[in-house]
């Protein structure tokens, strides 16, 4: 079951330009950006106009297809050779989200794959909107047995922004919390305001009320007492990156959304696909959790708002351990610990 909005899709393809909507200027602004180099998505991806694991993928791929597009070279080989260095600047845009580089070089296998050249931007761009279609197509499917875990009645907390404009459309969080309320299950959603960016205040707030679901905003540092007043009965949250023991990167803030949990005996769900599933890191000390420059948390919309001087340290993920989350939903079916065979089992489902 999906509702009315869920084909919103933030990035779109439209005569060989990536069209997409600016999440910085949201939720004042609608504006949409038009983007015809891969250093322009780069850049784009690096100041979070597109954020989101599986977004800044889709983004990564349609990157490569413009790059592809503007190599002139006579020989395979020679083209070959400058895409591959020009995927590593994009995959290099952000370095905790596993979706970038695995989109990325999914493109590089279809370029090697690609016998001539003749025939490479358009297989390229045939390959950047698959990924894409795919992604879609996966978050209606988890949402559709993710909502099987929220039973009538429920209240849910969210935190940063899992949502359509994190995806590629629909959303791994918010498309189940979507899912649930077009089923008539939910009774009400919170979501974290997510310092020092907003994503829970200007973006998921954004995609809740456009779909008239009933929503609050609340601090991060509210989410303790909020849930002592008992007014929390599931968590939902995205990933960034899932590694091979279940451990999950996501936005900052989870780690402790996911203890309090634990003490209040609230399950907390990660929703995300299984292109997010990165087995080759065996637990998540081996993430490289993304350090933003400090301004973003001294300074509001450039007015300084600290005392000037003082160091601030700006870590964008943390780690959540895998005994902190109670089942991780994908495309592929719902997984629950012992998670180093569970996930190893559903990877070797999505390879089928
Ligand atoms: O810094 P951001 O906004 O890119 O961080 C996004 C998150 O942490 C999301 O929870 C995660 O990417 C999952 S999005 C479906």
């Amino acid at each position: 079951m999906t509702d009315k909005n869920s084909n919103f899709r933030p990035i779109a393809w439209i005569d060989g330009k990536v069209h997409l909507i600016d999440q910085t200027r949201l939720p004042s602004e609608e504006a949409w950006l038009v983007l015809e180099t891969y250093s322009e998505v780069v850049i784009a991806i690096k100041n979070m106009q597109i954020r989101g694991a599986p977004a800044i993928g889709i983004a990564g791929a349609y990157a490569v297809a413009l790059a592809g597009g503007r190599i002139t070279h006579e020989s395979r080989e020679s083209f070959l050779k400058e895409l591959a260095e020009i995927a590593s600047t994009i995959e290099d845009a952000r370095p905790t989200a596993v979706n970038l580089s695995w989109a990325v070089q999914r493109m590089i296998r279809v370029s090697h794959r690609t016998a001539h050249l003749s025939d490479m931007v358009e297989n390229l761009v045939a390959e950047a909107i698959n990924i894409h279609d795919e992604d879609e197509k996966a978050n209606i499917q988890m949402s559709a047995l993710g909502a099987n875990l929220i039973p009538p009645g429920s209240t849910v907390l969210t935190h940063c922004n899992a949502g359509a404009l994190a995806t590629g459309g629909y959303g791994t969080a918010l498309g189940v919390i979507r899912t649930a309320w077009a089923r008539g299950n939910l009774k009400h959603v919170f979501a974290t305001e997510t310092r020092p960016w907003f994503q829970g205040s200007r973006l998921t707030a954004w995609e809740l009320m456009k779909e008239g679901i009933d929503a609050t905003v609340i601090s991060d540092s509210s989410v303790g007492q909020i849930m002592q007043e008992k007014k929390i009965t599931r968590i939902l949250v995205g990933a960034d990156r899932i590694t091979a023991n279940g451990d999950v990167a996501n936005k900052i803030g989870t780690y402790n959304i996911a203890v309090l949990a634990k003490e209040h005996d609230i399950p907390l769900y990660v929703a995300a696909p299984t292109s997010t599933i990165d087995l080759s890191l065996e637990s998540g000390g081996s993430v490289t959790l993304e350090e933003r420059s400090p301004n973003e948390i001294t300074h509001f919309a450039e007015v300084p708002i600290t005392a000037p001087g003082i160091r601030a340290l700006n870590r964008s993920f943390d780690i959540t351990p895998n005994k902190f989350v109670t089942a991780i939903i994908t495309e592929k079916g719902v997984v629950n610990q012992p998670y180093k065979s569970s996930l190893r089992k559903i990877m070797e489902l999505s390879n089928e």
